[in-house]
């Protein structure tokens, strides 16, 4: 028992004024208090118990939250690397890409700038040859056939230097193929851009395959003067859609011998938009095969041959990177056209 309750037990039990009816209430008074304090001190006690495991518990499931925390930042900081790592791979891949299809255009290149440079060698042996006539000229003291020499050497400079620079602007083109995309985007002469590139993948085509043979048609919109685009990028969008036409049309070709490939560019402005057309009289998309063109690494060619990211990176330069939709129309067995739209005032 309580010491206190004892104590006022043993003054109830020795006081001599309290009759024992009065004492019997009082003990018995104080023994209910004594037990309904020792109740109230067992569920103190309990209160307390139950405290202290809550008090446990708590503290593993901070410990166990800390160590999940870790945990997903470890996932994290793992998750952040691979995805540097793809970062790069995709970087490396897009590089490798624009250098595969440099290699395709070497010789589509070397075949044009051939062109300019035999002009510039004849038009200089023969203006050579006319300085030497001018001088004799001179000699004998007629002047007139002399300015007349001197007019036509003038006529043979020019045009030394308009294919000096067509050659040059070749060299910048590949040039510009090959750096990294300068991401701006910039006034661009757009029928000038896809006619270099259907000559040179033809030409490139050509030199790695003489049997190959198609007729190319161009249908270019004089009046859509220079639109805003990012010329690099589109111009890769151009030859991958380009070198696809080709690929079709030869792959049809090397079954039918009487086939006759044709190959289409054509631009057209539609007011506020324009649209650039490349058409191929191939084998088409199958159905099941249509859903599937755009996603990277999507190919039908022969494994090694193709990375299936010309599709794929081409809808992402015409709609992340400059607003606009690439459409493909396409019938078995008819042929396929890829149909650029751009909003012309961005
Ligand atoms: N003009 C087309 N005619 C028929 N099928 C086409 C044409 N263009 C694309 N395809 C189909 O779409 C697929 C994906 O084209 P994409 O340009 O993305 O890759 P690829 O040409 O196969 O490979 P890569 O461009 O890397 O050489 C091709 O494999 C082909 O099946
Ligand atoms: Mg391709």
């Amino acid at each position: 028992m309580n010491q206190q309750l004892q104590t006022i037990l043993k003054t109830i039990e020795g006081n001599e004024n309290i009759s024992i009816e009065e004492k019997e209430v009082l003990i018995n008074a104080v023994k209910k208090a004594d037990y309904e304090l020792t109740i109230t001190a067992f569920k103190l006690e309990r209160t307390e118990k139950v405290k202290r495991t809550t008090a446990i518990l708590l503290e593993e499931t901070i410990e166990e939250l800390e160590q999940k925390r870790k945990a997903i930042e470890e996932t994290n900081a793992a998750l952040q690397q691979s995805l540097e790592n793809l970062k790069a791979t995709q970087s490396q891949l897009i590089q490798s890409e624009k250098m595969a299809s440099l290699g395709e255009l070497t010789a589509g290149i070397a075949h044009e700038i051939q062109n300019p440079l035999n002009f510039v060698n004849n038009f200089s042996e023969v203006s050579n040859e006319l300085i030497d006539e001018m001088n004799e000229e001179l000699d004998k003291g007629d002047f007139e056939e002399a300015k007349f020499i001197a007019s036509d050497i003038k006529q043979n400079l020019e045009k030394i230097n308009h294919h000096g620079k067509r050659a040059d602007n070749i060299v910048k083109g590949m040039l510009q193929h090959s750096r990294s995309s300068s991401g701006t985007k910039e006034p661009t002469d757009i029928n000038a851009l896809a006619d270099e590139y259907l000559r040179l993948a033809y030409h490139g085509l050509r030199a790695k395959d003489k049997s190959f043979n198609a007729e190319l048609i161009t249908d270019f919109d004089k009046s859509i003067g220079k639109v805003n685009m990012i010329p690099q990028d589109m111009g890769r969008v151009i030859l991958n859609l380009i070198t696809n036409a080709f690929y079709a049309v030869n792959e049809k070709k090397q079954r039918d011998i009487n086939f006759k490939p044709i190959v289409s560019v054509s631009t057209k402005s539609l007011g506020n938009h324009i649209s650039i057309s490349v058409s191929d009289n191939g084998d088409g998309i199958p159905e099941k095969v249509k859903d599937k063109i755009f996603q990277p690494f999507f190919t039908t060619k022969p494994t090694g041959q193709g990375t299936g990211l010309g599709l794929s990176m081409s809808y992402d330069i015409v709609t992340k990177g400059h607003g606009g939709e690439l459409q493909v129309t396409t019938k078995e067995g008819e042929g396929t056209t890829f149909i650029i739209n751009l909003r012309i005032n961005d």
